[in-house]
């Protein structure tokens, strides 16, 4: 019987057994491996601009849908509801184009989520009316009878508070979002302007937040949390125009 080798005993993988018979030289050796590996996936994530394609039509998210981002955020609707269309045929048929990287890139936190309880949002934006919303929002049965959503009439008493903007505004450049001192100058008056059909402010609200919907929202008198909620929701999804956008093939 002739005993099978389990070990070179020549050439270059004999010197593996250099490593083998040493416990630190081993130990040392897996760290270097493994921090190369990590650095090759970590340090890109450094260089963020250089990873997310600029697609035209993305801005800044103007004050009012802003505040109307802080209730979302605040009333836990993100615990049910994702942000994020996959590249996979079924989400595409059933919610519009996937996402992209750059329709999330002024998102702090970002709302992809892993948990639908209710169905994807990031394309909602005009795909129902305001009235629809006001409805579903102040009671999802009245419209959805099978919805097990909760209601948020309460958002209809509750106004949006304009001497924290420029605050929220200022807050979300500190992290990355290229507002300048000008839109944080007069967030105070965009974010109630924008809720006023009748606002003075219309040509500068465009000219600093292309595409925003001015209207009053929830058809009521005064800027509600809600009004900043419906024109949050109203926009989602909707700044870039995917008739003319070809992705970057390269990337
Ligand atoms: C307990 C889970 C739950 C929470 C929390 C929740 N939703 Fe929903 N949502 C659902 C379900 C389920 C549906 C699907 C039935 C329906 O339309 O009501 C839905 C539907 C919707 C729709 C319609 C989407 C479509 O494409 O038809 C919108 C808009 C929406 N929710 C917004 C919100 C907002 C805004 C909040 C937070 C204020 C919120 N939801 C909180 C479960 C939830």
């Amino acid at each position: 019987m002739s005993e099978t080798p389990t070990t070179p005993t020549k050439g270059f993988l004999a010197k593996h057994a250099i490593l083998e018979r040493s416990p630190t030289l081993l130990l040392v050796s897996s760290l270097v491996v493994v921090a190369i590996g990590g650095l090759v996936e970590i340090v890109p994530l450094f260089y963020l601009e250089n990873t997310i394609e600029k697609v035209e039509g993305v801005r800044p998210y103007s004050p009012l849908e802003l505040a109307g981002r802080d209730v979302y955020i605040r009333e836990g609707c993100y615990l049910c509801h994702s942000q994020m269309i996959r590249p996979m045929r079924d989400e595409v048929e059933r919610y519009g184009h996937y996402s992209l990287a750059a329709e999330s890139m002024y998102d702090h936190p970002f709302q992809w989520g892993s948990k639908r309880t209710g169905p994807d949002l990031a394309r909602v934006g005009g795909k129902y009316s305001d009235a629809w919303h006001l409805d579903h929002l102040i009671a999802p049965r009245s419209v959805v009878p099978e919805s097990i959503m909760p209601g948020y009439a309460y958002l209809l008493d509750t106004y949006v508070n304009a001497d924290y903007t420029a605050d929220l505004v200022r807050t979300h450049r500190i992290v990355g979002v290229p507002y300048t001192e000008g839109m944080i100058a007069v967030a105070a008056t965009d974010v109630l302007a924008q809720a006023d059909p009748e606002t003075d402010a219309y040509d500068d609200l465009l000219a600093r937040y292309p595409g925003a919907q001015i209207r009053n929202f929830d058809g009521r008198p005064g800027v509600s949390e809600m009004d900043a909620l419906i024109a949050y929701l109203q926009m989602l999804g909707t700044t870039v125009d995917f008739s003319t956008f070809t992705p970057d093939a390269s990337r």
